[in-house]
């Protein structure tokens, strides 16, 4: 389709993109709500402190803010465990806090994207408490029940129980309980129509109040096999290839869109894309009326301890763009609340590197067709914190997993190590503002410590300085703004074989621009055909000019050509 529309005098904008949307063309900052400002000094960030600190999102230049759930929740899972799904948690505030947080945003033109967390609930639900009592209870198949009677149920992984079993026997009523999370996570039954139309109008009830969007949490693993057939022996090596995709997810899907998605002008993401290419697609296709867009996982999953390496990177990204190119859209993001540090995982947070590179890894999120998530901190180049005691942590998932280890006789030293890099903890803690205590976070005692290297690293000194992470990025997202080639055009990989530049191509409507990014700690070769001599950069993470096809350490630089 060819749109040629006249703005003011003299003015022409010639657009040949199709399916424009408002959040194909948004950056997403995700902000961790505990941990991101805390406004009454009870050590755990709270809507009064997001509030506080909205001109400071603002300036970024992000549209859209994705808040972790902030519903009330006893707090095994940091709020991804629900007990009312229309209230808001005490540690976090009040629903006055959260009229006035969304209307603060809405002053300032930033969306606002709730965390739905409805493939299971609280076990302090009400649901739950009716659906335990009896096997009677008109609320018993909102959960699903395996009675004792038939005996043991077929195992099933649980990705955070202490002994990774998803079956928990409840005495109350002689009856195991599925829950794919903790035990305090039990699964809904997404197979029982009142359920599904409790989710919905609790849905829009958030609607209403004026939200703009929706993530939702763990979703592909919503509709279950409810004959519950054994699994081959080793399944939870591999277990979205089971959990996910089961038949009834698109129809649910479809009802939700129907029933919620088609009534506002709302964004849709799920978490995770599916098993393959086919089941993202499924998921987020125009013409399927189900999510807007995918939010795969292949990418964030490479980086290990042991490294990584930048030519799987490069496959998986330009692989899923591919798919994507034509139809469909894509989430961009190397890091959540789920992921540790970006500079830690996939740059080098040594403080001679960690500038350079958390710069490169932003170019990077901003310059890649699709929509940009960044998580907060990483603006500021956070970096894990890499606790060497087991009773620093407080993630749920991470404890529960050391008395595992524990009790299979693990090296727990190795095990801890590993910690250092991947457990969630080490995104989770405090933002740090400034140099003050606890990082202007907190006058009262963090939830979990903060990063002794707040001195440093924080957003107050970062705000002074034209050439910090922080001031770097908020000219990326300007630069993608200004720039439509960044948003919607053609994405064309170069170099390929080069294991340590990733070089690529934008190009939309005779607008080219080349991005370079050196991955590396040590001068690479860009070998990309294309004469640099004559073109014009658009901006570079040095602050000398550019040496052209031999980039400096960790250098990222954009050209128009
Ligand atoms: C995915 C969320 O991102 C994660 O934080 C949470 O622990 C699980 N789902 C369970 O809700």
């Amino acid at each position: 389709m060819l749109l040629s529309c006249k703005l003011k005098k003299n003015e022409t904008v010639v657009d040949n993109v199709p399916n424009k949307k408002w959040w194909k063309e948004a950056v997403v900052y995700q902000i961790y709500p505990r941990s991101f400002k805390d406004s009454d000094g009870d050590g755990i960030g709270d809507l009064k402190g997001i509030i506080s600190k909205l001109d400071y999102i603002k300036s970024l230049g992000v549209d859209v803010v994705w808040l972790n759930p902030i519903y009330s929740s006893p707090n095994d899972d940091n709020g991804y465990d629900v007990s009312d799904y229309r209230n808001i948690m005490k540690d976090f505030g009040t629903m006055a806090d959260f009229n006035a947080l969304l209307k603060g945003m809405h002053e300032r033109g930033v969306k606002l994207v709730m965390d739905i967390v409805v493939n299971h609930s609280s076990d302090e639900h009400e649901w739950f408490n009716q659906s335990r009592s009896s096997k009677n209870n008109p609320y018993r198949n909102y959960y699903h029940w395996w009675d004792a009677e038939r005996g043991k149920p077929n195992y099933r992984y649980s990705l955070f129980d202490v002994n990774h079993d998803a079956w928990k026997y409840d005495s109350v009523s002689n009856a195991y309980y599925l829950h794919y999370f903790s035990r305090k996570q039990p699964d809904l039954n997404w197979e029982n129509p009142k359920l599904r139309q409790e989710i919905y109008s609790m849905m829009r009830f958030w609607a209403d109040k004026g939200v703009d969007g929706f993530r939702l949490d763990a979703f592909q693993f919503a509709a279950k096999d409810t004959t519950f057939p054994p699994f081959p022996k080793g399944f939870e090596s591999n277990f979205i290839q089971y959990y996910a995709m089961v038949d009834g997810l698109h129809d649910y899907l479809k009802e939700m869109n129907r029933e919620v998605f088609s009534k506002y002008d709302v964004m849709s993401v799920s978490e995770g894309a599916g098993r393959n290419f086919q089941d993202a697609h499924d998921l987020v296709d125009e013409d399927r009326n189900e999510l807007n867009m995918a939010y795969a996982f292949e990418a964030v999953d490479i980086a290990k301890p042991e490294g990584y390496s930048l030519l799987t990177l490069k496959n998986v990204f330009t692989k899923w763009d591919s798919s994507f190119a034509k139809k469909g859209w894509l989430s961009i993001f190397l890091a959540n609340h789920d992921q540790a540090r970006i500079v830690t995982r996939f740059g080098n947070d040594a403080p001679e590197f960690r500038e350079l590179s958390s710069k490169m890894l932003n170019t990077f999120l901003l310059t890649m067709r699709g929509t940009p998530y960044i998580y907060n901190g990483d603006e500021l180049g956070m970096t894990n914190i890499r606790f060497d005691k087991i009773d620093d942590y407080r993630d749920m998932q991470t404890l529960n997993e050391y008395r595992y280890q524990k009790s299979k006789g693990a090296n727990l030293k190795d095990f801890i190590h590993r910690l250092g890099f991947e457990s969630r903890d080490n995104g989770r803690t405090p933002f740090q503002w400034d140099t003050t205590t606890n990082a202007g976070f907190s006058t009262g005692s963090p939830w979990i410590k903060v990063n002794p290297n707040y001195t440093t690293v924080n957003a107050t000194a970062q705000e002074k300085d034209p050439n910090s992470i922080l001031n770097y990025f908020r000219k990326l997202i300007k630069l993608r703004k200004d720039n439509d080639v960044l948003i919607y055009g053609k994405y064309t990989l170069l170099d390929k074989d080069n294991p340590d530049v990733y070089a690529f191509t934008r190009e939309l409507n005779g607008k080219k621009i080349l991005v370079l990014l050196n991955f590396k700690n040590k001068n690479s070769v860009a070998n990309t055909g294309i004469d640099l001599k004559h073109v014009k950069p658009l901006i570079n993470n040095y602050t000398t000019a550019s040496t052209r096809e031999s980039l400096r350490p960790y250098e990222a630089v954009l050209y128009e050509l």
